[in-house]
C-alpha cells in the first residue's frame, strides 16, 4: 500500500470540512488523484449506518450502541473504500475517523478509552492516517458557527450529536487535545479561529513535506 491516508478531525463547527475540500481542491488542480470521503459514510452500507447515528429522532440510543454503529460504519469504509484506494496509490482525505471516536464516545460520553479504541481498531484492521489535521477552536466559537449555521436557513438542521449541550462538547474538545498531545508525531494541532486562506496555507505546506519530503516542489 502506498497511498497517502490524511484524515480531518476537531469539533462541529471547526471548519475541518471546508479546509479538507480547499486542499482537495488545490491537488486537484495540480493533478494529484485524490479520494475524498467521510466518516460516518463513504460508502452505500456507511451511510445507511450514518442516517441511524445523525437521526435526531434516535434520542433513545444508549452509548454502547453508539460506539459500535461507529465502528461498523468504519468497517465498512476501510475495507470497501479506503484500502482499495491505497492500494492504488491515491490520496485519500477522511473527513474524522478514529480519534473522533476517542473524543466523542470516550471523552464526550464517558465510555472506557481502552474499549474504545479496542473497538476501533477491530473496526480498522489497525489502518492508521500518516499525517492528522486537528482543527481547534474554543467550544463558543464552535457552537455559535453551528447555530448560525442552522438557524439562519442556509444549513442543515443540528444533528443528533450536535444537539447534545455544551459541557458534552467541551469534554469532546478536551478529548481531541489530550489525542493531539500523545500523538505529536501524526497530529498537527491548527488553531482554527483564523482566516481560511492562512490555515489552508499551513495545511498545504505542510501536506507538501509529506509527499516530497526531500523536494521543493509546491502543492
Ligand atoms: P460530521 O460528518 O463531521 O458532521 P457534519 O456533517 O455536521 O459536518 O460528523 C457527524 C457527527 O458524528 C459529528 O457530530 C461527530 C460524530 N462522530 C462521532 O461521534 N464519532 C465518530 O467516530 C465519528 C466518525 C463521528
Amino acid at each position: 500500500m502506498e497511498g497517502i491516508f490524511v484524515t480531518f478531525e476537531g469539533p462541529d463547527g471547526s471548519g475541518k470540512t471546508t479546509q479538507l475540500k480547499m486542499l482537495a481542491e488545490r491537488l486537484h488542480s495540480k493533478g494529484y488523484d485524490v479520494v475524498v470521503t467521510r466518516e460516518p459514510g463513504g460508502t452505500p452500507i456507511s451511510d445507511e449506518v450514518r442516517r441511524i447515528l445523525l437521526s435526531p429522532d434516535n434520542e433513545e440510543m444508549i452509548d454502547q450502541t453508539e460506539v459500535l454503529l461507529y465502528a461498523a460504519a468504519r468497517a465498512q469504509h476501510v475495507h470497501e473504500k479506503i484500502i482499495p484506494a491505497l492500494e492504488q496509490k491515491r490520496i485519500v482525505l477522511c473527513d474524522r475517523y478514529i480519534d473522533a471516536s476517542v473524543a466523542y464516545q470516550a471523552y464526550g460520553l464517558g465510555l472506557d478509552l481502552q474499549t474504545v479504541l479496542a473497538i476501533s481498531q477491530f473496526a480498522s484492521g489497525g489502518l492508521q492516517p500518516v499525517r492528522t489535521y486537528m482543527l481547534d477552536v474554543p467550544v463558543e466559537v464552535s457552537r455559535q458557527r453551528l447555530l448560525d449555521r442552522s438557524s439562519g436557513g442556509s444549513g442543515p438542521m443540528l444533528d443528533r450529536i450536535e444537539l447534545k449541550g455544551n459541557e458534552y462538547h467541551a469534554r469532546v474538545r478536551k478529548g481531541f487535545l489530550a489525542v493531539a498531545e500523545s500523538n505529536r508525531e501524526r497530529i498537527r494541532l491548527i488553531q482554527a479561529d483564523r482566516p481560511l486562506q492562512e490555515i489552508a496555507d499551513e495545511i498545504a505546506e505542510d501536506f507538501e513535506k509529506l509527499i516530497h519530503p526531500d523536494s521543493k516542489v509546491r502543492v
